[in-house]
């Protein structure tokens, strides 16, 4: 068990700044995600805490001991990389039992623990195959198992599912998670794919450009997200952005989107919050956050349908507004056909208000 301490961490391959001062704690225990885009810095980040890259500058502590100076076979930390990188030759029971046999181990307690792990993966009937007679997902729980084999200190996963159909990533997800709720090992965990990172993560570090963007539990990064980048990263389908301006006349408070204004109600109370952000308002707001009616109603907006998205369990609704589109979560078959008239409105709950130029979200309060 062990809490892992990222301080200050930067490196470069050559001119290209990878890593840019690099804050992180993962507590003893802690299931945490490295959240971004492809080429961010998030495999780098592994393998500097692994041992397999150096750092140019800052602190890696591990139990609040500096280990840049432990090679990465010292630091007892187990890596699963996204490609299986078993011994062909080798049974799944040999592969899992491989980082035993340095350990001069015994034989009935190499076993066990062979098995423990085995069970605990529902792989023990494939013990004897060797990996070209395994699944891809059974390669991939072959591969966690001899990760998992020495108990070590903390488990790194870099994408270690990203290489499998959809269906078996889903079912790996809910494995990966009741493993950690058993093991309740230190794990940081790699992926570009925001729904592994809100289902598996105790908490989600997003990472853009080797820059750290927001830390948090998912309902924090989901409901408070900290900048346009974190907004767009993390939900689907996406949230909506659009350039926004604030109204106010005879008493009523109103934000316009799009190019050409067409303006829904707020609270009042947004308007001294705002006031700061002038003509730099991006407004944002997520499909289950733009709410429809059929029928005219105080407060809605006449705006037409323009492309129905039936996704099953509901739809997603495309709204033509003036220049800009929003796109609206409704029940299945809410909105008959495209080019339909629905009134509309944008819950100010599920709104969020961020600055255009520095990205940051305006946090804003409705009650004040
Ligand atoms: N060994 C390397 N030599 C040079 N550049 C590298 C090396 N490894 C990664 N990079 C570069 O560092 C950046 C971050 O890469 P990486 O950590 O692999 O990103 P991610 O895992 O988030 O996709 C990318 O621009 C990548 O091209
Ligand atoms: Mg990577």
């Amino acid at each position: 068990m062990a809490e892992i301490k990222l301080q200050d961490i930067e490196k470069y391959f050559g001119d290209n700044y990878v890593i840019r001062k690099l804050n992180l704690t993962i507590e003893n225990k802690e299931f945490v995600v490295l959240l971004g885009p492809s080429g961010c810095g998030k495999t780098t980040t592994l393998r500097a805490i692994a041992g397999l890259e150096e750092i140019d500058s800052g602190d890696i502590l591990i139990d609040g001991k500096p280990v840049q100076d432990l090679r990465a076979g010292d630091r007892d930390i187990a890596f699963v990389f996204q490609l299986f990188a078993l011994y062909p030759h080798l049974t799944a029971y040999d592969n899992i039992a491989f980082p035993l046999r340095a350990t001069r181990e015994s034989k009935a307690s190499v076993d066990e623990k062979v098995r423990a792990v085995a069970r605990a993966l529902q792989i023990e009937d494939l013990l004897s195959r060797r990996p070209s007679a395994l699944s891809g997902g059974d390669m991939q729980r072959v591969a966690i198992g001899r990760a998992l084999v020495r108990r070590p200190k903390a488990m790194l996963m870099d994408e270690p599912i990203g290489a499998l159909d959809a269906k078996l990533r889903e079912e790996m997800r809910t494995e990966l998670k009741r493993l950690h709720l058993e093991n309740d090992q230190t794990t940081v965990y790699v992926t570009h794919d925001q729904v592994e990172a809100m289902s598996l993560a105790d908490r989600i570090a997003i990472m853009n450009e080797g820059v750290l963007q927001q830390v948090g539990t998912p309902s924090e990064v989901y409901d408070n997200p900290a900048n346009l980048f974190v907004a767009q990263f993390v939900g689907s389908p996406v949230m909506n952005i659009t350039p926004a301006n604030l109204q106010s006349a005879d008493g009523a408070t109103k934000v316009a989107v799009g190019q050409d204004g067409v303006a829904f109600d707020f609270p009042s109370a947004i308007e001294p919050q705002l006031s700061g952000a002038h003509s730099d308002l991006m407004l944002g707001v997520r499909p289950e956050g733009v709410l429809l009616a059929h029928n005219k109603t105080a407060g809605h907006v006449a705006v037409e349908a323009h492309i129905i998205e039936p996704l099953g369990a509901y739809d997603i609704v495309d709204l033509k507004i003036g220049n800009a589109f929003l796109r609206a979560r409704t029940a299945s078959g809410f909105v008959d056909r495209p080019g339909d008239m629905v009134w509309a409105r944008i819950d100010p709950a599920q709104t969020h208000f961020f600055n255009s130029l520095s990205g940051d979200a305006i946090h804003v309060r409705l009650d004040e």
